[in-house]
C-alpha cells in the first residue's frame, strides 16, 4: 500500500498506525469487490420503501469484517447492514462501518459511492478512512496525523463568501416526514450560495469536503456509519463539524453540519 506511506509516516502512534493500516486495507478488499459487482446485474432488496440494500453492500460488509478480524481482532464492530444494538456511544474502541455509502447510486450505476471505516474510542475518532473505488481515491485521517488522499495532504478550502461556495446535502430515506425542514433548508441556502449538489454518499461529501471539492456540507437524520469517517477527515484538514445548532458533534446524533470553518457561522444561520 504505497499510497498510505505518507498518511502513515504522520500517524502520531503505532498503535494509530496500525489501525490506520488495517482499515486501508479492508476499505481496498471491500473496493474491489464492489469495483467487480458494478458492472453485473444487481439483486436489490427493500429495507424500507426507498432505502435499498445490494448484494454488494452485503458482499463488502462481509469483506471487511473479515479483514478488521484479521488485522485487529479485539475491536468491536458496528457495521450497518449487520448491526443490530443500539446507536449509542460505546466504551472503549468500536469499528463503524459503512460497507457501500451511496447504494442508490451503485444500483443506478451512478459512480459516485464509497466504503466508509472508522475507529472510535469513547466516542472520539482515532482513525478515518473513505475509499471511492470507481475513482480509486483512498481518504484517510489519522487523530493528529492530517487528512490525506492518496499519497496527497489534504485541506478545506479558504472560500469567504457563500456566493463562491459550492454547497452539498443529501435527503433522508423518511423524506415525507422531514419535506418541509429539506425544503426550507435548500430554499435558504441555494440564493446565497454558487451552487448546491446532492451527490448520493454522505461519507463521500464529507471526503469532498476535507480536500477542497466541496466548502461545506449538511443533512439531518444521518447514522453513525455515515459520519464517523468524515467527521475526522473533516477536522483533519481543517474544517469544523457540529449539529445545527452549532454544538459538538458526534456521529450519534442524527444532524451534520460540515464546513471550510470560515462558512459555518453563515450555514448555520441558514438551518
Ligand atoms: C445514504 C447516503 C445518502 C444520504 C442518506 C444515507 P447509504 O447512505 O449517504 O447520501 O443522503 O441519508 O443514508 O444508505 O447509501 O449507505
Ligand atoms: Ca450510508
Ligand atoms: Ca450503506
Amino acid at each position: 500500500m504505497k499510497r498510505l506511506t505518507n498518511a502513515l509516516e504522520a500517524c502520531s502512534s503505532g498503535e494509530l498506525r496500525s489501525l490506520l493500516q488495517a482499515a486501508s486495507r479492508a476499505a481496498l478488499t471491500a473496493g474491489s469487490i464492489i469495483r467487480e459487482l458494478y458492472e453485473k446485474p444487481h439483486t436489490i432488496q427493500m429495507k424500507g420503501e426507498i432505502d435499498l440494500v445490494t448484494e454488494a453492500d452485503l458482499a463488502s460488509e462481509t469483506a471487511i469484517i473479515a479483514s478488521l478480524n484479521e488485522d485487529a481482532p479485539d475491536i468491536e464492530v458496528m457495521a450497518e447492514e449487520s448491526f443490530t444494538g443500539k446507536l449509542e456511544k460505546a466504551k472503549g474502541a468500536i469499528w463503524v462501518i459503512d460497507p457501500l455509502d451511496g447504494t442508490t447510486n451503485f444500483a443506478h450505476g451512478v459512480p459516485f459511492f464509497a466504503v466508509s471505516i472508522a475507529v472510535l474510542k469513547d466516542g472520539h475518532p482515532l482513525i478515518g478512512v473513505i475509499y471511492c473505488p470507481m475513482q480509486n481515491e483512498l481518504f484517510c485521517a489519522s487523530s493528529g496525523g492530517g487528512a490525506w488522499m492518496n499519497t496527497r495532504r489534504i485541506h478545506v478550502t479558504e472560500t469567504e463568501f457563500p456566493i463562491q461556495a459550492l454547497i452539498a446535502t443529501g435527503f433522508p430515506y423518511n423524506i415525507h416526514e422531514r419535506l418541509d425542514t429539506v425544503i426550507y433548508q435548500v430554499q435558504n441556502v441555494l440564493p446565497k450560495v454558487r451552487d448546491i449538489r446532492r451527490c448520493g454518499a454522505a461519507a463521500v461529501d464529507l471526503a469532498y469536503v476535507s480536500c477542497g471539492r466541496l466548502d461545506g456540507f449538511w443533512e439531518m437524520d444521518l447514522k453513525p456509519w455515515d459520519t464517523a469517517a468524515g467527521w475526522l477527515l473533516v477536522s483533519e484538514a481543517g474544517g469544523k463539524i457540529t449539529d445545527f445548532s452549532g454544538r459538538q458533534f458526534s456521529p450519534f446524533k442524527p444532524e451534520i453540519v460540515a464546513t471550510n470553518t470560515i462558512l459555518h457561522d453563515f450555514l448555520l444561520e441558514l438551518m
